[in-house]
């Protein structure tokens, strides 16, 4: 089984190598992203492993078809990068549902601390034995409201979380949890109230842009925003807009709508073309981390283990739970109901 890894990082290498030897499973890895352009690197091979900024849309699909091609393993949760239409009847998808909520949700939590408190700024200063306090002041998490989008895996851990730091917490979700003790709100009710926004939902047609130039206008003034989530969830303009009218009090981003062309990459020592990522980022009250919240050694280990077995139950034609099809969860003739693979 040979499998081309696209966009592979030092740390993926590591972990899929380890895997790969596990099972038998030989990986090349590109440094490339996978896109029009690079496709023909995936010739000869029996599958693809994506990632978040890999661009799998119907050319590339096309492509990978007639390179003999028929299974993509996404080595995330996420998927709004890959035509699943276009896919049906074609390639088999995969991803890996969830290798560490914790992960992510403390990740969300460093930032707003980080935020609050002003560790960022401390630790720039401290290291210049510059020890004054002015300017640092932050304010107590407890008794503030959070108002959590997206109430799955991570947002669940994030809110519990934060009940941990004694916060009021609301929330909103398409598909609310019947089973949970969530206190959900409309979302206009949640924009209106929380002193902190927390964005945990996928990017979707429906959560597009959910944060926009109107909703900027409903949140309380001061309001910090999270958004461990997709970049594009968030309109850039709308929200650099609302932190230079003081509306947003600060922001603190692990993803951004045209993340792919930067992050993952070192631009130190180049001039940065994105503007509003340029200008975000020399906000004093903006905090960027580049999609790095999925970032310790459990979640790689659990992403290569599960890539892995993803891989093993196509090539052995096994049903698998991971297996992403557009039809699945919402049609009712679903063949994955019927415990058979998705075509
Ligand atoms: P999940 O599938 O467990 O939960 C997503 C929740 O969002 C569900 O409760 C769903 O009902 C809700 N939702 C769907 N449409 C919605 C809408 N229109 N409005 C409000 N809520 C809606 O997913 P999980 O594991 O909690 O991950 C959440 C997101 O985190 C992923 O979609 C992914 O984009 C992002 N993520 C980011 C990572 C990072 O490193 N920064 C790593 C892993 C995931």
């Amino acid at each position: 089984m040979r499998i081309a890894v696209f966009d592979a990082k030092d740390y993926d290498i590591q972990s899929f190598s380890a895997c790969g030897e596990k099972y038998g499973i030989e990986f090349k890895f590109y440094e490339t992203k996978l896109n029009e352009d690079t496709v023909n690197l995936a010739n000869g091979f029996d599958g693809v492993c994506v990632f978040v900024n890999d661009d799998v849309n119907a050319a590339v699909i096309d492509k990978l078809y007639a390179a003999g091609i028929r299974v993509i393993a996404l080595r995330c949760a996420g998927y709004n990068n890959v035509a699943l239409e276009h896919c049906f009847g074609k390639i088999h998808v995969f991803h890996v549902p969830a290798y560490s909520p914790y992960a992510v949700a403390e990740h969300t939590m460093a930032l707003l601390l980080t935020s609050v408190r002003r560790i960022h700024k401390a630790y720039n200063r401290t290291k210049e034995f510059n020890f004054s306090l002015s300017g640092l002041t932050g304010f107590d998490l407890h008794g503030k409201t959070v108002g959590v989008i997206g109430t799955g895996k991570i947002g669940c851990i994030f809110m519990d979380i934060c009940k941990g730091f004694g916060m009021e917490v609301i929330a909103y979700d398409k598909f609310p949890r019947k089973d949970a003790n969530i206190n959900y709100v409309s979302i206009d009710e949640l924009f209106g109230r929380s002193d902190i926004i927390s964005l945990h939902c996928p990017l979707t047609e429906d959560t597009f842009h959910i944060i926009n130039s109107d909703t900027v206008s409903k949140l309380k003034k001061g309001v910090i925003v999270l958004n461990t989530s997709r970049g594009a969830l968030i309109d850039s303009e709308a929200l650099l807009d609302g932190i230079k009218r003081r509306q947003i009090g600060a922001a603190c981003l692990d993803v951004y709508e045209e993340e792919a062309d930067v992050f993952f990459q070192d631009f130190s020592g180049h001039i940065v073309e994105d503007d509003i990522l340029a200008r975000l980022i020399s906000m004093p009250n903006v905090i960027v981390t580049s999609h790095q919240a999925f970032l310790t050694d459990e979640a790689l280990n659990n992403i290569a283990e599960t890539t892995a077995q993803n891989l093993l139950a196509f090539f052995d034609d096994k049903m698998c739970a991971n297996e992403l099809c557009y039809r699945c969860g919402n049609v009712e003739e679903c063949k994955k109901k019927r415990s058979a693979r998705c075509f």
